[in-house]
């Protein structure tokens, strides 16, 4: 898994994964930061940890590389992105690309990027959400696997509305990456589809 920040949604899978009958286990922890609660979480159930800071590399495609080799070293069979603000680059996608999954805290299309429950806000929808779908090179454009609806209420502010998001968000996570790690997937041009090897449909 990779994380950037509190980790609530790795958490969440951390205990899902506990039970031998999830049929998933998370081999390791990464992040783009030091000193975040994402990685505290993963040290206190002893699972390796990695950092890979940007500003440690020469440009970004040399992170990308540099990302792509860490990942590959645990031999992953799924990716999962939760909370990390940084885009998954060709050198990751060519390794990565049709199973690595993300999840968005707004109803794609709709509200793309950093700022989701703050756009949804702005915006005065009365119902917004979150998406779990798989890694595309573009801002949250990847095939949809699930997404969750949840209520706008009056006297929402950015942060009441994204912790009611965040509750349903880390529901369907864990879900959702269950169900795809015990069955595998497949994408039927945008539609992710349980059963068949997902390995065999990576773009
Ligand atoms: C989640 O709501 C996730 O969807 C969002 O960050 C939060 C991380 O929470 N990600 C994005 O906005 C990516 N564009 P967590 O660190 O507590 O799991």
């Amino acid at each position: 898994m990779l994380v950037s920040g509190s980790g609530t949604n790795l958490q969440a899978l951390i205990d899902a994964s506990s039970a031998a009958e999830y049929g998933a286990q998370i081999v390791a922890v990464g992040a783009d930061r030091d000193g975040i609660e994402g990685l505290a979480r993963a040290e206190r159930h002893g699972i390796p940890t990695f950092v890979l800071p940007t500003s440690q590399f020469e440009d970004r495609p040399a992170w990308d590389v540099a990302l792509a080799d860490k990942v590959a070293s645990y031999e992953p069979d799924l990716v999962v992105l939760a909370g990390f603000m940084k885009l998954a680059g060709p050198a990751f996608l060519a390794l990565f690309g049709g199973r690595t999954l993300n999840t968005h805290p707004a109803l794609s299309p709709a509200f793309p990027g950093m700022h989701g429950p703050r756009d949804a806000l702005a915006y005065g929808v009365k119902i917004t959400g979150a998406t779990l779908f798989v890694v595309d090179e573009g801002v949250d454009t990847g095939p949809i696997v699930a997404q969750v609806a949840v209520p706008v209420l009056d006297g929402d502010d950015e942060s009441t509305l994204h912790e009611r998001i965040k509750t349903s968000e880390r529901a369907m996570l864990v879900e959702w990456v269950g169900a795809l790690a015990r069955n595998g997937f497949h994408l039927d041009d945008r539609a992710v589809r349980l059963g068949g090897d997902t390995h065999d449909h990576q773009p």
